[in-house]
């Protein structure tokens, strides 16, 4: 019989979970409480960008094997593997991720099901809460009904979602019995067949994985960042030196790219939700390197700032200022914690004119920040600018000739903020340029 599943929750990762699953040959349904994001995606529309898969949803949303409801009973009645990927956003009043979600949805699903069934958490979460939500599903469930709870990190990067959820590097699974394991391998029955490994563990390792991952990738990037402040004291090559180090396999080249920091939906809540779960934990020191991390990553923001600020001068105020890209990174239109806007709206409020040019990222950029000027290509962006950021990674961005940029500029003065372009063509073209890492003498 064909499995019938659930995904709770239909924001990037549910979303991108529930077409996968589809492809993967199931019945499915996403359930939402968003009308709008609902009515979009049973109409095969997906509201946000991610390659590849709108012709996912459209494929499985024809074929009627992809559905979305908004009620819990619903899910309920359709499915016996429930998915549960809401979010876990920072929250407003301190570091720690905000659980409310997490809570009512396995509430909403414990109240709703009568038979037997298994609920499966997708979200990042605190170590500790699958045990927590066990407890209460055993507590809550209706009598007759038999419910396990399982725990299976999710590691798909935005821009790349369909692939990594298709081929993953690796599946994890934090279980409390073989029936739940017997369940999981099931689903992913199609993707074990590619050989991808596969970690069988208890639900607090499962949850920790998730964090360790983030929190690694992180460390990475201000790893980096901290040597880049350094070489733009003393001189020498950030790329070099990343390059020379990540030889060693030990080490490896990725995430060793200095920039303007990271920023999106995970990364920077992922660590501070860390910090604060073993400090409640009683290891308030355990994870203090964490804070350095976040530092180390936020100042390079303000580095950004400064650059722009005494190349113009000191005088920001009816300055032109160009910014090329405003997502946290390429291939995604998420403007969540994104360092590029960030950076944009520090200019703006310093009195400069700031003209924003993103590929997919204006409408949300717009959303959150409308003062910015944002138009419709480079070329209008760049207009009359007496500087240019480059501050997301765009190919269209990697692409693009100094000659004719230099054609619409006032000033050939340009800061690349994710060490993308080359350098002697560009100097070749008459800009004068500077990146991360770079020492800079005006
Ligand atoms: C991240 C993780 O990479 C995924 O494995 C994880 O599943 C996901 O969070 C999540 O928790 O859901 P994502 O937020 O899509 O994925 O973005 P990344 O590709 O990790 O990039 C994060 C930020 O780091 C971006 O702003 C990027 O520009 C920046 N970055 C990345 C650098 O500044 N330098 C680098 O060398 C690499």
């Amino acid at each position: 019989m064909t499995l019938r599943i659930s995904v709770i929750g239909t924001g990037y990762l549910g979303a991108t979970h529930a077409a996968c699953m589809a492809e993967l040959g199931y019945e499915v349904i996403g359930l939402d409480v968003n009308a709008e994001k609902l009515q979009a995606l049973s109409a095969g529309i997906l509201p946000f960008h991610e390659p590849g898969l709108p012709e996912l949803l459209r494929k499985h949303v024809a074929s009627g094997r992809l559905r979305f409801t908004d009620s819990y009973e619903e899910v309920a009645q359709r499915a016996d593997i429930h998915f549960v990927t809401v979010g876990t956003p920072q929250r407003a009043d301190s570091q720690s991720a905000d659980m409310s979600y997490v809570d009512a949805a396995v509430d909403s699903l414990v109240a709703n099901i009568s038979g037997e069934a298994l609920i499966v958490g997708k979200s990042t979460v605190p170590v500790g809460t699958a045990r927590r939500l066990s407890e209460r599903i055993e507590a809550t469930a209706k009598p007759g009904s038999k419910i396990s709870l399982a725990w299976n990190p999710e590691f798909l990067r935005e821009g790349f979602a369909v692939k990594d959820t298709l081929t993953p590097d690796r599946l994890v699974y934090g279980i409390q019995d073989d029936t739940c394991l017997a369940k999981l391998r099931e689903v992913y029955a199609p993707i074990l067949a590619l050989d991808t490994p596969e970690v069988v563990t208890d639900l607090e390792t499962s949850e920790l994985v998730k964090v360790a991952a983030n929190a690694f990738l992180a460390t990475k990037i201000s790893f980096i960042n901290a040597f880049a402040e350094v070489t733009e004291t003393v001189g020498g090559d950030i790329k070099t030196l990343a390059d020379a180090i990540g030889h060693d396999a030990r080490i490896g080249r990725k995430f060793l790219n200095a920039g303007v920091g990271f920023g999106g939906g995970c990364l920077p809540k992922d660590i501070r939700a860390l910090q604060a779960r073993v400090s409640e934990l009683g290891l308030s020191q355990t994870m203090g390197f964490l804070d350095e991390v976040d530092q180390i990553n936020l100042r390079r923001r303000d580095r950004v700032v400064s650059l722009a600020s005494s190349i113009l001068g000191n005088q920001l105020a009816g300055k032109r200022i160009c910014v090329l890209g405003v997502t946290f990174k390429p291939d995604s239109d998420d403007v969540r914690d994104s360092p590029a806007l960030d950076i944009a709206v520090r200019l703006y409020n310093s009195g400069a004119e700031v003209s924003v040019y993103d590929p997919e990222g204006n409408k949300n950029a717009a959303g959150r920040f409308p003062r910015l000027n944002y138009v419709e290509s480079w070329r209008e962006a760049a207009k009359e600018s007496d500087l240019v950021l480059l501050l997301t990674e765009w190919k269209e961005f990697r692409a693009l000739d100094p000659q004719e940029l230099g054609e619409v500029v006032s000033s050939r003065v340009l800061i690349d903020g994710r060490n993308v372009l080359d350098r002697p063509l560009w100097r070749d073209q008459g800009w004068v340029m500077t990146g991360p890492g770079e020492k800079f003498d005006l």
